[in-house]
C-alpha cells in the first residue's frame, strides 16, 4: 500500500502509528505535534499499566488470551514500569518526534510489542484508548484525592495545635476589616479548621462518584468480548463497573468534582494567607514569621515579605482557573468521546499540584507564626470592642436593645471625643448614662467579660472554644 511504501521512503513514522493501516500519508509534523499528549499524559504510566495488567487478567476470564500469554503480559509491564519509574524516555527530537507515539497509552503498547512481539498486540482486543484513558484518570483522581485529604489533615493539626497554644490569647475579631469585638486567636484559628473540615468531605464525596471502574465500556459501545466487568472493577480496587458505556467514555464530571473541591479549598487557603500577611505587616503587628518562611528584597535592605502567603493568594485564581478550562472544555460536548477531553488532564494536574503545594505550604506557616499575644490584646480593648456588650448588659436588665445601642453609641461618641477608652469610665459615670448600670458591670467592661458572655453553642466564650477543640481533636 502507498502507506508502506511511504514510510519506506519517508523513514518509518507511518508505520510507527498503531492506527496507520487505514492511512495514505505520513502524519503533519506540525498537526502530529499539536494533537499529541505524551509530554502531559506521561504522568499516568502506572495507573495505565494498573490498568493493562488486570486488563490481561479479564481477557483470560473472557477466553482471548491464555493464562501463560496473560503472564508474559504481565511480567513485560511490570518491566516497563520499573523502566519508566528508574528513567522515563527522554522526548525524541526531529524526525523521531514524528514517529514518536501519541500518548502514554501508545508508549506503553510500543514497549510491550517491542518486548513480546504480537503477543503485544493482543492486549488491545476489546478495549480502546477511550475507556483505557478514563480508567486512568479515574485511577488518578483515586491517589490524589488520598493525598490531598492527606494535606489537609496535615494543616488541621497545624491550626489545631497553634489554637491549644493560644487559647487564651485575645484578639479583636473584625467585621468589614474594623474591629468589632473580642474573640480569642483559637476561636479564629478553628474557624479555618471548620472550612478545611468540610473541603475534606467535598474530596471524599467526589471520590465516592468516581470509584467507578470504565474499563469494558470500549470506544463508546462496550467491549465487543464477554468481560466480566464486576470482577475488572473489583480487580482494580473500584466499588461498581459504570451503567453506561457512552457515558463511561464521555464524562469528565468526577475531575470537576475533585478541582472544584480544590477551588473551593483554595480559597479557604488565600483568605487564611491573606491574613497572614495583615497580621505580619508593621501595621497590624500580631505576628511575625520566621526569617526562614520569607524572602527579602533585591533593592530595600529593610524588608522581610511574606512571599509565600502571597503565592499562596494568588494561586487560588489560578485552581478557580483550571475548573473553569475543564468546564469550559465540556461544555456542549456532543457524546461520546470527543478530542478535546484530551485537554482534562493539564487542568487536573495543575490543579492537583498547585493546591497540594498550597496547603503545605500554608501548613508550615502556621507551624512558624510567631503571635504576639500583647499587641493582639491591646488591639482587642483599642477598638471600642466592649460597647456590644454594654449594649447587651443594659437589654439583660430590661432596656430594649435599641435603645441600648442608641445610648452606648453616644457613649462611644464621648469617649473617643475624649480619647478614652470604655473600660476607663467609672461607675458614676457610667450611672450618668444609665441608672441601670450596677457594681457588677466591672465584670463586663473587660474582654474577659465580653468573651464570656459568648457562651452559646459555636461562639468565643473560652469554655466554648475548650469545647470546640476538644471536638474537632475527637
Ligand atoms: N490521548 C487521548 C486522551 O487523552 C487518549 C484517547 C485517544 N482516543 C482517541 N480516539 N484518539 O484523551
Amino acid at each position: 500500500m502507498g502507506g508502506a511504501g511511504q514510510a519506506d521512503v519517508k523513514g518509518f513514522a507511518l508505520s510507527q502509528q498503531p492506527w496507520g493501516g487505514r492511512f495514505g500519508e505520513e502524519p503533519d509534523p506540525l498537526i502530529h505535534e499539536f494533537t499529541r499528549s505524551l509530554d502531559v499524559d506521561r504522568r499516568l504510566f502506572r495507573e495505565d499499566i494498573a490498568g493493562s495488567r488486570a486488563w490481561a487478567k479479564a481477557l483470560v476470564r473472557a477466553g482471548v488470551l491464555t493464562p501463560e500469554e496473560q503472564s508474559r503480559i504481565d511480567v513485560a509491564l511490570q518491566e516497563i514500569e520499573s523502566d519508566f519509574t528508574d528513567n522515563f524516555p527522554p522526548p525524541l527530537a526531529g524526525e523521531g518526534r514524528v514517529a514518536a507515539p501519541e500518548d502514554i497509552h501508545m508508549l506503553v503498547e510500543k514497549r510491550l510489542r517491542e518486548k513480546l512481539g504480537p503477543l503485544g498486540g493482543k492486549l488491545h482486543t476489546g478495549r480502546s484508548r477511550n475507556d483505557q484513558v478514563a480508567l486512568d484518570l479515574r485511577l488518578y483522581v483515586g491517589g490524589a484525592g488520598a493525598q490531598l485529604l492527606e494535606a489537609i489533615t496535615g494543616l488541621e493539626s497545624a491550626l489545631i495545635t497553634r489554637a491549644e497554644e493560644h487559647v487564651d490569647t485575645v484578639m479583636p475579631g473584625y467585621t468589614h476589616t474594623q474591629r468589632a469585638q473580642p474573640v480569642l486567636l483559637a476561636h479564629h484559628l478553628l474557624a479555618y479548621v471548620e472550612m478545611l473540615h468540610r473541603d475534606a468531605g467535598r474530596i471524599a464525596d467526589a471520590l465516592r462518584r468516581a470509584d467507578v471502574s470504565p474499563l469494558g465500556a470500549g470506544a463508546l459501545a462496550g467491549s465487543g468480548f464477554p468481560i466480566d466487568r464486576g470482577a475488572l472493577a473489583h480487580d482494580l480496587g473500584f466499588g461498581a463497573a459504570s451503567a453506561n458505556s457512552l457515558d463511561a467514555v464521555a464524562d469528565r464530571d468526577f475531575v470537576v468534582e475533585l478541582l472544584a473541591a480544590c477551588s473551593i479549598a483554595m480559597i479557604h487557603l488565600s483568605r487564611l494567607c491573606g491574613e497572614i500577611v495583615l497580621w505580619t505587616s508593621i501595621e497590624f503587628s500580631f505576628a511575625s514569621l520566621p526569617d526562614a518562611l520569607t524572602s527579602g528584597s533585591s533593592m530595600m535592605p529593610n524588608k522581610k515579605n511574606p512571599c509565600a502567603a502571597e503565592l499562596v493568594r494568588a494561586k487560588s485564581g489560578r485552581v478557580a482557573g483550571d475548573l473553569v478550562n475543564l468546564l469550559m472544555v465540556l461544555k456542549g460536548l456532543p457524546l461520546a468521546y470527543n478530542r478535546d477531553l484530551q485537554e482534562d488532564k493539564e487542568a487536573l494536574f495543575d490543579g492537583i499540584d498547585t493546591t497540594l503545594a498550597c496547603l503545605h505550604v500554608t501548613a508550615r506557616l502556621v507551624r512558624g507564626l510567631r503571635f504576639d499575644r500583647d499587641v493582639m490584646r491591646r488591639a482587642a480593648l483599642e477598638g471600642y470592642t466592649l460597647a456590644t456588650e454594654l449594649a447587651d448588659y443594659l437589654s439583660r436588665k430590661g432596656m430594649p436593645f435599641r435603645d441600648a445601642h442608641h445610648l452606648v453609641g453616644r457613649m462611644v461618641a464621648e469617649a473617643i471625643a475624649a480619647h478614652r477608652g470604655l473600660e476607663s469610665f467609672s461607675l458614676a459615670e457610667l450611672q450618668r448614662f444609665s441608672p441601670l448600670f450596677g457594681a457588677e458591670i466591672v465584670d463586663h467592661l473587660t474582654l474577659e467579660g465580653a468573651l464570656g458572655s459568648r457562651d452559646v453553642v459555636g461562639g468565643t466564650a473560652p469554655a466554648r472554644v475548650r469545647e470546640a477543640l476538644a471536638n474537632v481533636k475527637a
